[in-house]
């Protein structure tokens, strides 16, 4: 009998063993801290689980929502050009719109130096979408349709124009020099709108269907709400 006890009890034991040879680790093969913290484990990951899969529903929730906010907030940068009309008509507005900052970054003094800069930044946001719209759609139609010297003045134009704002940019804007090259690029951006205005997008217009003409404006739309 004095035996059999510690037999029973290493028996017990060598079971205890087992059991805990069986449960001692978690799902992840870690070893748990108590065969008793199994079930309140499995239930705090359950909890876990639960809460990942609101925070992922949330999340999902918020991205759609920002998604939406993104594509209205899109829409009302384009609704100027959208609501202007054709693609022509639609160019022009923007055009005007662009001559309105030059009005307001000529109006600047030395002393303005932040306004300078962010309507500088307004200026490049407006250049670049109008050239995404006329590169992308508006000039390779007027290759189309054999306009092509053109629309590559017209293209080479582009890349000044990005040369004067990427200049005006590193040009200190209390600088006395940096009103006089806005100047320079008014005058040169003038020319290339008036251009396009008064004879290659009439010249386009007049050679299209009315069919193309509306595909040419859809098109354009596409283009700028890329970059609104
Ligand atoms: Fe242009
Ligand atoms: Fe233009």
């Amino acid at each position: 009998m004095a035996t059999a006890a510690p037999t029973k009890s290493s028996s017990t034991s060598t079971k205890r063993s087992a059991a805990a040879k069986a449960e001692a680790r978690d799902d992840d093969g870690r070893f748990k801290a108590s065969s008793g913290g199994a079930t309140p484990r499995r239930k705090a990951a359950g909890s876990q689980s639960s809460g990942t899969t609101v925070a992922l529903v949330a999340g999902a929730a918020g991205l759609a929502v920002g998604l939406a906010a993104n594509v209205a907030r899109k829409f009302a940068v384009q609704a100027p050009t959208l609501l202007a009309g054709e693609w022509d008509e639609a160019l022009k507005a923007e055009h005007d719109l662009t001559l309105k900052v030059f009005d307001a970054l000529e109006a600047t003094t030395e002393a303005n130096t932040t306004k300078r800069a962010t309507l500088l930044m307004n200026l490049k946001h407006m250049l670049a979408k109008h050239a995404l719209e006329e590169e992308n759609v508006i000039y390779p139609a007027l290759r189309e349709v054999g306009e092509i010297e053109a629309a590559d003045e017209l293209n080479r134009d582009h890349g000044y124009v990005k040369q004067y704002l990427y200049e005006l940019s590193e040009m200190p804007k209390d600088s006395p020099l940096w009103i006089g090259k806005l100047r320079k690029f008014r005058t040169d951006i003038e020319q290339h709108m008036r251009e396009e205005e008064t004879d290659l997008f009439p010249k386009l217009k007049g050679l299209v269907s009315d069919e193309k003409s509306k595909e040419l404006t859809s098109l354009m739309n596409k283009e700028g709400l890329k970059l609104a």
